[in-house]
C-alpha cells in the first residue's frame, strides 16, 4: 500500500507510540484487503462501548489509550453504551456495572469522542454526505450510511474505527470502491409489506439467504420511510452480513445499477409467515422494548399517540439517542409515555444492556435485528410483531 511521507513518518514512530500503533493497525488491514492507499474520512463511529461487550480488558485498553494521550482528529460518535448514562440508577441498572460503564465513557471523552451513544448517529448530529468516505462500526448504521445516504464505509471493528478516528484516515478497499458497490442478487418482493415489523422480517429473511452479498430490492413499497429502511438494513446486517443494499426508487445508487442476468430471489407471503414463526420464540412478553435501531422522533411520537391516556400492564422501554430523548421531553412525548407506565431509555438498547440480570426473560420487539440477538446475547425468548400489535398486547 502506498503511504505518503507523513504516513511513513507516523509508522516509523516519529509522532509517538499511539499514532504508530494506530497506523500499524490500519496498514496491516490495508495490506490484508489489498488497499492501494489511505483515504481521509469525514467521520467515525466507534463500537465496543458497552461494558457488557468489552468487559474489563476493553475498559483497560481504552483507559490505557486515553492515558497515553490518544486524541481523535475527526468527528467521532459512539455506539450504544450498556445503560442510560443519566437515569441508570432509577431504571435499575446494577451499580457495579454502572461504575465500569462510566469509566469507559470517561476514557472516550478524554480522547475527544462525542459521548453520544447511539446506533443512529445520522439522526443525532453525525450525518455524512453522499459519497463521503467514513469509518463506521455499528452494522445497522453502516448499512444505513452506505445504502440510504450513499456514503462509503466498510464495517469497522472497534479498534480499527478508533485508529481511523485518531488518524482521520482509513485504507481504501471494499465498499470505498465503486466496483464493490454493485448488487449481486435481485430480490423481487412479491408479498405485501404492511407494518414496521414487516421490514425487519423481510430484512432478516434476505440477510439469512444472501449473507454478505449486496441485494437489489424490487417491489418495495414507495411509502417506505427512513425508519423502515433502517429496520430493513439492521435486520439484514444481523441475520447476514449485508453492509449495503439498493432498493428501486428508494435508495440513491439504485438507478445506476444493471440488474439484468442477475441471480434472483422472490419473497412471497409464505416466506414472511415462516420468518414470523421462526422469530417468535415466546408468548406474553415480560417487557416490550422498541427502538432497534434507536428510535427516531417520529417513532417515539407514534408510540406516545398509542399509549396516551392508557395504562400499560407490562414495562415498556423505547430506546433512543439522548438527542431524540431531549426532543421527546420537550414535545411532551416522554411525559405521555411515562404516565402510561413506560420509559424512554437513552444511550443504550435491549441487546447491549444487561436485561437478563434485571428480571426479564421474554421480550417483545418489532426489530428483526433485536429478534436475532436477544436469544443469544440476553437469554430472552422473543415476541416479534409490529409496534402497534405489541402495544395493544400490553395495554
Ligand atoms: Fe442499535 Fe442495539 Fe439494535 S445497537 S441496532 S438498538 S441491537
Amino acid at each position: 500500500m502506498y503511504l505518503s511521507r507523513e504516513e511513513e513518518t507516523i509508522l516509523e514512530g516519529e509522532k509517538g507510540p499511539v499514532l504508530e500503533k494506530m497506523m500499524r493497525l490500519l496498514t496491516r488491514l490495508g495490506d490484508i484487503y489489498g488497499a492501494d492507499k489511505m483515504i481521509p474520512v469525514g467521520s467515525v463511529q466507534v463500537s465496543g462501548v458497552s461494558y457488557k461487550s468489552v468487559g474489563d480488558p476493553g475498559m483497560a485498553f481504552l483507559e490505557d489509550m486515553a492515558s497515553q494521550g490518544a486524541k481523535v482528529s475527526v468527528l467521532t460518535f459512539l455506539n450504544p453504551a450498556g445503560m442510560d448514562l443519566e437515569d441508570w440508577d432509577e431504571i435499575g441498572f446494577p451499580k457495579d456495572f454502572a461504575e465500569k460503564q462510566l469509566r469507559i465513557m470517561k476514557a472516550f471523552k478524554e480522547m475527544g469522542i462525542v459521548v453520544t451513544s447511539t446506533c443512529t448517529p445520522y439522526l443525532a448530529g453525525n450525518l455524512p454526505r453522499f459519497r463521503e468516505h467514513i469509518a463506521w462500526s455499528e452494522s445497522s448504521a453502516v448499512s444505513f450510511a452506505n445504502s440510504v445516504i450513499s456514503a462509503r464505509t466498510n464495517r469497522e471493528g472497534g479498534p480499527s474505527a478508533l485508529a481511523a478516528a485518531v488518524l482521520g484516515k482509513t485504507p481504501n478497499y471494499g465498499l470505498h470502491l465503486d466496483e464493490n458497490r454493485r448488487p449481486d442478487v435481485l430480490v423481487d418482493v412479491q408479498c405485501e409489506i404492511r407494518s414496521d415489523a414487516d421490514f425487519g422480517a423481510l430484512g432478516w429473511h434476505i440477510g439469512k439467504l444472501v449473507k454478505s452479498k449486496i441485494p437489489y430490492y424490487r417491489g418495495m413499497p414507495t411509502w417506505a420511510t427512513t425508519d423502515d429502511l433502517k429496520a430493513l438494513g439492521a435486520a439484514m446486517a444481523a441475520s447476514g452480513a449485508v453492509a449495503l443494499y439498493h432498493a428501486e426508487d428508494l435508495t440513491p445508487e439504485a438507478h445506476l445499477q444493471d440488474v439484468s442476468d442477475m441471480e434472483k430471489i422472490t419473497v412471497d407471503e409464505d416466506d414472511m409467515r415462516e420468518t414470523y414463526e421462526t422469530l417468535n420464540t415466546g408468548e406474553d412478553p415480560d417487557i416490550v422494548i422498541l427502538g432497534c435501531p434507536h428510535a427516531s422522533l417520529r417513532e417515539i411520537r407514534k408510540a406516545a399517540d398509542q399509549v396516551e391516556g392508557k395504562t400499560l400492564k407490562k414495562p415498556l422501554w423505547i430506546c433512543t439517542s439522548r438527542v431524540m430523548k431531549e426532543a421527546a421531553d420537550r414535545m411532551g412525548y416522554t411525559d405521555i409515555i411515562e404516565e402510561a407506565g413506560g420509559r424512554i431509555v437513552a444511550d443504550t438498547c435491549m441487546v447491549v444492556s444487561p436485561i437478563e440480570t434485571m428480571g426479564y426473560g421474554i421480550t417483545g420487539c418489532s426489530s428483526g435485528k433485536a429478534a436475532q440477538y436477544l436469544p443469544g446475547f440476553c437469554k430472552q425468548k422473543v415476541v416479534f410483531n409490529s409496534v402497534e400489535s405489541l402495544l395493544k398486547e400490553v395495554l
